[in-house]
């Protein structure tokens, strides 16, 4: 009986476990949330505080960050100032993180038309990381005063 099966059993096991690999549920929109969240908790939050805050010369992303999807140089800056470039995520998770960051750091600067972020995009623009993000950033942050996107600077962070 044994002698007969086995080859059997070796014939199935390579399918089998090959069906389930490529069976394997998507994740949900809620395990998504879930996972961004943690993330952001794991790899963001020892710099950019619980809620966004920042400190030093980390900005303030809460109730801003929403004003650099409102032109396309900012939108890309999320993704290419290298904490998020550089972070150690995969595309879909960084795509994740910063979707959740944006849909719940934003507040009132959030732009009513805002698409989430793609993974193609993110995997696209996280290949050329910014080097001097802090210069950038003020540059984009003249650009939204002559947009008319922000009155006045921001006075965090000071550098
Ligand atoms: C070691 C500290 C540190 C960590 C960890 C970090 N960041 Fe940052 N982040 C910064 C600093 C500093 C800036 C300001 C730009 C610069 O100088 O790089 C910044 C800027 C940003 C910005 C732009 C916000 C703005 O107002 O300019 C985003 C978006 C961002 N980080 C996302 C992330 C994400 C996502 C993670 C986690 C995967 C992360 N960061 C982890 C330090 C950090």
């Amino acid at each position: 009986m044994m002698k007969t099966l086995a080859p059997l059993l070796i014939a199935v096991l390579p399918t089998s476990s090959l069906w389930a690999a490529e069976t394997k549920p998507p994740l949900t929109a809620e395990q998504r949330e879930q996972r961004a969240e943690f993330n952001y908790k794991m790899f963001c939050r020892g710099c950019h505080g619980p809620a966004g805050e920042g400190e030093k010369a980390v900005p303030h992303m809460n109730g801003f960050v929403g004003h650099f999807l409102k032109f396309e140089a900012g939108r890309n800056y999320l993704v290419q100032v290298p904490g998020s470039a550089n972070a150690a995520l995969n595309d879909e998770q960084l795509t994740e993180a910063l979707n959740w960051i944006v849909m719940n750091i934003s507040g009132d600067s959030l732009p009513e038309n805002f698409k989430p972020y793609t993974v193609e995009e993110v995997a696209k623009l996280r290949q050329e990381p910014l080097f001097e993000a802090f210069e950038f950033r003020k540059k984009l942050l003249n650009d939204m005063l002559q947009k008319g996107i922000i009155k006045e600077l921001p006075a965090q962070p000071l550098k």
